[in-house]
């Protein structure tokens, strides 16, 4: 059960995932304005093609901020799920997604 008072643009890093898509079908369902962010490496966008009219998509990579660059502003609340979630994958590149990536989406949420 989500409950928001308000209307709130909110960004959804990894949106494509398992655990972004059910967050944003959450949030569409409360009336939200929802941006989310994927760069599709591990997600499927079939999982939000039926609410697609009804949020903004930005195919980008977190750990690029030239990617980000292309979000809009102002957003009011980030929930960052985008994760790169091969253990091998992680131990052979354990820097570039999930610490550089999330360090760019701090830097966003600073500036933004
Ligand atoms: N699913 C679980 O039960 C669970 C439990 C605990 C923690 N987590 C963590 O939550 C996060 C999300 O998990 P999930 O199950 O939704 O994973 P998922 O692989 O289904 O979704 C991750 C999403 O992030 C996107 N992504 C990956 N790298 C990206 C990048 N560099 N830039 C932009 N988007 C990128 C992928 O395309 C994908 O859509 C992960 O960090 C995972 O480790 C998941």
């Amino acid at each position: 059960m989500l409950d928001i008072k308000g209307k709130h643009h909110w960004l959804i890093t990894g949106c494509a995932g398992f655990i972004g898509f059910q967050i944003i079908h959450l949030l569409v369902e409360n009336g939200q304005k929802v941006c989310v962010f994927d760069n599709l490496s591990g997600g499927n966008l079939a999982n939000i093609k039926d609410i697609s009219a009804k949020i903004t998509f930005i195919q980008g990579d977190i750990a690029s901020k030239k990617d980000l660059a292309k979000l809009p502003k102002p957003i009011d609340y980030i929930l960052h799920v985008a994760g790169q979630i091969s253990g091998p994958q992680s131990i052979a590149d354990p820097l570039l997604t999930n610490v550089q990536g999330t360090l760019n989406i701090f830097e966003f949420a600073y500036v933004s």
